[in-house]
């Protein structure tokens, strides 16, 4: 059975974010017909304060695991300074550099001003780019006053959502779970 994980860059507790891709996640697993696990980075803050993943807590490592075993991987994470907040960066720089070749990784990010929305293209993809992961073609940015307890009251943006969701479910069915991941 596929494994669909997404991850949730916000260190927030009350994660906007994370209601968006919550609905996202449900929708992509319904359709593919598998189950999906969240990661919070909110919720591994204090575990987030080492150098290695040797270091690291057994609930980090589990986190790390499980987005590196992934067959699809939803990347859901608001704008800090813009850019992708700092404790976020740093978990993704535990992760083994090998792991997501070929990996299917749909991109959203939110922020309160549309001034940013290309750090999803500008800084999420490139950052991907470096693992060889397949980033999906359609990320999306959310501007933060258009959600609703994790609804999105934008017909263009819920669209884009729709094709992300599109995108996902065709990358994978079409990608065999094992592809590439030992060519890096
Ligand atoms: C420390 C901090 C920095 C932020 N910097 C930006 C920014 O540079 N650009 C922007 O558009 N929004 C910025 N925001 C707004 C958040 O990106 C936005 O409210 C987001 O939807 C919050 O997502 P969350 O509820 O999942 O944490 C910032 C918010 C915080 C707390």
């Amino acid at each position: 059975m596929s494994k669909i994980v997404a991850l949730i860059g916000s260190p927030s507790p009350h994660s906007r974010t994370k209601g968006v891709i919550d609905s996202v996640l449900a929708q992509i697993a319904q359709k593919a017909g598998t189950r999906a696990t969240t990661i919070q980075i909110g919720n591994l803050l204090s575990d987030l304060a080492v150098l290695s993943r040797d270091d690291a807590s057994d609930q980090v490592r589990a986190a790390l695991r499980a987005v590196e075993e992934s067959d699809l991987l939803i990347v859901g994470t608001p704008v800090y300074k813009g850019s992708y907040p700092g404790l976020f960066k740093h978990f993704i720089d535990l992760l083994d550099y090998k792991a997501l070749t070929g990996l299917p990784v749909g991109l959203v990010a939110t922020g309160g001003s549309d001034r940013h929305a290309l750090v999803v293209e500008h800084q999420l993809r490139p950052l991907f780019g470096f693992f060889n992961a397949q980033t999906l073609p359609t990320g999306v940015f959310i501007r933060d006053n258009v959600i609703v307890d994790g609804d999105v009251r934008d017909e263009l943006v819920a669209a884009r959502l729709n094709q992300l969701t599109h995108e996902a479910i065709l990358a994978l069915t079409a990608t065999p779970a094992p592809y590439a991941r030992h060519v890096a």
